[in-house]
C-alpha cells in the first residue's frame, strides 16, 4: 500500500482555500489537497487529470474521481481513504470542492467538472448537513446539468461516502441523494456488500450498504470507518475494471454504425 499512496501523493497536488483548509494527515501520503481550476494562484497539477496512468506493466489504468466537501476535515479524511483502497488499480484525482468554486451562488469550476468527463469512476463525498449533501456540493451537483443534458457521465461507475456529529444523524438521506445523482447521470451506482454487524473486522459500522456511513466518535473516525473507506475505493476500482473491459468488449463485437 506504500508505493499506491507515493503515488497518489506524486500526481495530486494544488492547494485548498482559506476557507476550507485543512492539513493533511501526515500518514494519509496526501501531500496537499486537489484543486482543480488553477484559479487565484492555487497550483494546478496537469498531470493529475490526465485519462489514465500507464505504470511499468504497460497497461492503462482507469480514472477515478473523487469529488468531495469537507469544512473541518472529516470528509476529506475518508476521502483519503477511498483513495488508498482504490489506488493500486487506478488513477485518482482529488477533486475537493470548496467555497471559492462557489460564485453568486453558483459552482464555476470548470477543471474539476471536466476531471470527471476523463474518469471510468466517481465517487461523491459530503458531510450530512441538516440531513442532506452541504450546499457546497449540491451547487457542483448542480452545475453537472449540462453533462446531464447529454448523458455524458452515462455508464460510469458511482459511489457515496458521508460522516455526520452522530450514528443516526440522517445520513441515508445524502447518501441517497448521490445515488439519485448518479441516476439521473445515467451512471451505475456501486454500494457496499458488506452486511453490517457481520464483518469479523467491523467494517460497515454503521450497517449502511448503499454507501459509505460514519460518524464522530468522540471527536474521531473510528479505524473501521476508515477500512471501510479504503475497501469501497478498492471496490469502486474493481468494479470500473469489470465495466471498462464489458464496454471494451461489446465494442469489439457491436458491428460499426
Ligand atoms: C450546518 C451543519 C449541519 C449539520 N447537520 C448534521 C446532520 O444533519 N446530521 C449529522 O449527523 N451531523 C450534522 N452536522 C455535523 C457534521 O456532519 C460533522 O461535523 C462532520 O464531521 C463535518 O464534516 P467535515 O469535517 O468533513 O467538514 C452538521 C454540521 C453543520 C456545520
Amino acid at each position: 500500500m506504500r508505493g499506491a499512496r507515493d503515488k497518489i501523493a506524486k500526481q495530486f497536488c494544488a492547494d485548498a482555500t482559506k476557507q476550507s483548509r485543512v492539513p493533511p494527515r501526515k500518514d494519509s501520503g496526501l501531500l496537499r489537497c486537489a484543486r482543480n481550476d488553477g484559479a487565484e494562484g492555487l497550483v494546478q497539477n496537469e498531470d493529475a487529470v490526465e485519462d489514465g496512468w500507464t505504470p511499468q506493466n504497460g497497461t492503462t489504468m482507469p480514472l477515478l474521481a473523487i469529488v468531495y466537501f469537507s469544512i473541518s476535515g472529516t470528509t476529506e479524511t475518508l476521502a483519503h481513504a477511498v483513495a488508498r483502497g482504490a489506488a493500486e488499480m487506478a488513477e485518482i484525482a482529488l477533486c475537493r470542492i470548496v467555497g471559492d468554486d462557489i460564485v453568486a451562488g453558483r459552482f464555476r469550476n470548470a477543471r474539476l467538472v471536466e476531471t470527471i468527463d476523463r474518469a471510468s469512476a466517481v465517487a461523491f463525498g459530503s458531510p450530512t448537513y441538516m440531513g442532506g449533501p452541504a450546499a457546497q456540493f449540491k451547487a457542483f451537483a448542480d452545475a453537472s446539468s449540462d453533462r446531464w443534458s447529454q448523458q455524458r457521465w452515462a455508464s460510469k461507475i458511482a459511489a457515496g461516502f458521508t460522516t455526520g456529529a452522530c450514528a443516526g444523524g440522517d445520513q441515508l438521506h445524502t447518501l441517497t441523494y448521490f445515488s439519485i445523482l448518479a441516476a439521473q447521470h445515467g451512471m451505475l451506482w456501486c454500494g457496499l456488500d458488506i452486511p453490517g454487524g457481520e464483518d469479523p473486522s467491523g467494517r460497515n459500522r454503521l450497517g449502511s450498504q448503499l454507501g459509505l456511513a460514519t460518524h464522530l466518535v468522540d471527536g474521531a473516525l473510528p479505524q473501521s470507518d476508515l477500512i471501510t473507506a479504503e475497501y469501497l475505493g478498492q471496490r469502486l476500482a474493481n468494479m470500473v475494471g469489470r465495466n471498462d473491459r464489458v464496454g471494451a468488449m461489446r465494442s469489439t463485437f457491436s458491428p460499426s454504425p
